[in-house]
């Protein structure tokens, strides 16, 4: 979703920006523009400025191609736009201005009271240029600005409802920056001599690796030499420099030509990684000291309930499939944002999961916020160190699967199944779990990198594969058990990089209406290892073929039946049922970016998608 950026120091303002938003392209966006403050004596520390700005629909090298080389200025900006009110448009881009065109501003997140602030600002002579919501934050800073910028900025989110994370700049205030935070991300980055504010810190790793995480109410004045964070009340808050474990290197692509297909050969390490230090072979369980709760507490979880969103949803579901059958504790699933609405029962002896690779998404953020104003404890599964769901869940675990750039989440959402199944054994072996059924459970968690290395080897048969399937209209996935919230994913996949209809459903489930589409134009990928539903499910490949309909198996190698059925056939290793989720979704992975691939799409960054998706 939309990313902000600003920059105040020694260095040309224009280029820290334009490489910065250049970072922030993984969160999806579809226009950008930058803010950039001229003294005009040319001079950093001259008190006379004017303020420029480039705004452009399109992609960053748009924007960058109509910004003068070598343009003066220490200090601005930034913003790349994901469009909620206002079409894609040059105009709607932000940075925005207030009558005067002294005031800048760039605004991640929504303003819902916008079109009564709109109304009277209108009446009170304001001229609106754009159809956004976050006009109307220039045009209130103006109308609060008496000399002293910070004021007129809280001023004016005193009367916000909605969220933000807001940047103002102000031509009378050069080499200083505004900015506030309320529920979407906002993170400072200290340099030597200079500043940096973002909505991610991939967006100023490459100059600093000190950051300060802003929190909801915060206000923050930057300036060349420093910061300072108050409340809207002026009161100010101490914060503390947190250093970032995450290399530049890792946020590149490393010789592969898009993020989405390192990333799905990094699984190979990040499983390992997110495992590292956490399996106890003595005791055949899990160590995660993250969780903040003792033995006797963990024992006490009666009901575990899971919130998420997309990718993130899905590994959910396999876990709570797994919590169930392997702790023997009961656990659902369910979508944050269908949560949060809900009014949900917080009971006693419950324990909530919020899982989200970015730490951001909105949905996940305030479900848990609900749940933990009803008393509920909720543990964070998350990717992003210091993001805001670990920062505010009562405790967690860290997946570490390194920076995930590609729009479509995959090492993530193998990293997410791995702390899910860590997290798993510890509940089992307090409970059903015998410690031989530990120790095997650990062995197949070792045994993961090696077999999915050699599941990788498929990619020349899954390659052609989506060269023979592409300009299919419309996919089933079919799967059962803990495989079908993997079906689910595989469409997902499917659906968000390569634009296909994809349907998943379990393969049970087909007679009870899917089965009504199914032509020799419409393919059914079925999830079929060698599991305790595999018989139930090659009936179900056969009720496709007896109705023309081609099916693709994903099956466990040397496995006959299966191959005597369907039309193409990918083979994976054998292992225990409950590890085979991971084995299943690899190939799936690399179907949708094959198929995505032949379809010439924007693969790393779908159409209308965000990475970090922080407004409702
Ligand atoms: C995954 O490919 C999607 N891009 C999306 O469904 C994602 O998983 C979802 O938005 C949740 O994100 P999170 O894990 O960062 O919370």
């Amino acid at each position: 979703m939309c990313g902000i950026i600003g920059y105040c120091g020694p260095k040309a303002a224009s280029e820290m920006l334009l490489s910065g938003l250049k970072r922030l392209e993984y969160r999806g966006y579809d226009s950008s523009g930058i803010s950039v403050g001229q003294q005009n004596s040319g001079e950093p520390h001259s008190s006379e400025a004017t303020l420029s700005i480039y705004k452009k629909e399109g992609k960053i090298a748009a924007l960058r191609s109509i910004v003068p080389q070598e343009l003066p200025g220490f200090w601005g900006i930034g913003h790349t736009r994901w469009a909620t009110h206002g079409g894609v448009t040059d105009v709607n881009a932000h940075p925005h201005l207030d009558c005067t065109g002294e005031i800048a501003i760039c605004h991640n997140g929504i303003i819902e009271n916008y079109m009564a602030l709109k109304e009277r600002l209108e009446k009170e002579g304001h001229q609106f240029v754009s159809d956004t919501d976050s006009e109307v934050v220039a045009h209130l800073v103006e109308s609060f600005y008496t000399g002293n910028l910070e004021s007129a900025v809280k001023a004016a989110v005193s009367l916000i409802q909605g969220t933000y994370g807001l940047l103002v700049m102000h031509a009378q205030h050069p080499n200083e920056i505004i900015g506030a935070r309320n529920g979407s991300p906002m993170v400072l980055g200290v340099g030597e001599g200079e500043m940096f504010i973002a909505s991610d810190v991939s967006a100023m790793i490459a100059h600093t690796k000190q950051v300060v995480y802003c929190e909801d109410g915060e206000v923050v004045r930057l300036t060349p030499q420093g910061f300072h964070v108050t409340d809207l009340k002026d009161r100010p808050i101490d914060k503390s420099i947190e250093g970032i474990s995450w290399e530049l290197e890792e946020m590149e692509k490393d010789g592969y030509d898009h993020y989405m297909l390192k990333e799905i050969y990094e699984q190979v390490d990040s499983i390992p990684r997110a495992m590292s230090g956490r399996l106890d072979d003595t005791q055949a369980a899990a160590v995660l000291g993250g969780l903040n709760m003792s033995e006797r507490e963990l024992l006490a979880v009666k009901r575990i309930v899971i919130l998420a969103a997309g990718t993130s949803y899905y590994a959910g579901r396999v876990a709570a499939y797994l919590l169930e059958s392997l702790a023997r504790i009961p656990c659902t699933t369910e979508l944050a944002s269908e949560l949060r609405y809900r009014n949900p029962l917080v009971e006693e002896g419950t324990l909530y999961l919020a899982i989200s690779q970015s730490g951001e998404t909105i949905d996940t953020l305030m479900a848990l916020r609900e749940l933990q104003r009803k008393g509920g404890r909720v543990l964070g599964i998350c990717n992003v160190v210091g993001s805001t769901i670990p920062r505010e869940s009562d405790g967690g675990v860290y997946i570490h699967s390194g920076p995930e750039i590609a729009v479509a989440s995959t090492k993530a959402f193998t990293s997410q199944l791995a702390a899910l199944y860590l997290f798993t054994l510890k509940m089992a072996r307090m409970r059903h779990m015998a410690w031989p059924q530990g120790k095997r459970f650990i062995s197949g968690l070792r045994a993961l990198p090696g077999n999915l290395a050699q599941i990788l080897q498929n990619a020349p048969a899954l390659e052609a594969l989506a060269q023979k399937y592409h300009s299919a209209e419309s996919f089933l996935f079919l799967g059962r058990g803990i495989n079908f919230p993997v079906a689910l994913e595989g469409a997902l996949k499917l659906k968000e990089i390569a634009y296909i209809h994809a349907e998943g459903y379990s393969a049970a489930e087909i007679k009870h209406g899917p089965i009504a589409l199914i032509n020799p134009s419409t393919p059914s990928f079925f999830i079929v290892p060698d599991d305790h539903l595999r018989d139930k499910v090659i009936s179900n490949m056969k009720e496709i073929k007896a109705r023309k309909g081609p099916v693709i198996a994903l099956c466990t190698q040397g496995d006959q039946a299966v191959a005597a059925v369907a039309d193409d056939v990918i083979t994976v290793p054998p292992c225990d049922e409950e590890f085979t989720p991971f084995h299943m979704v690899l190939p799936l992975q690399l179907f949708a970016y094959y198929c995505a691939l032949q379809l010439g799409r924007d693969v790393d960054q779908p159409r209308n998608l965000a990475k970090s998706v922080t407004v409702e």
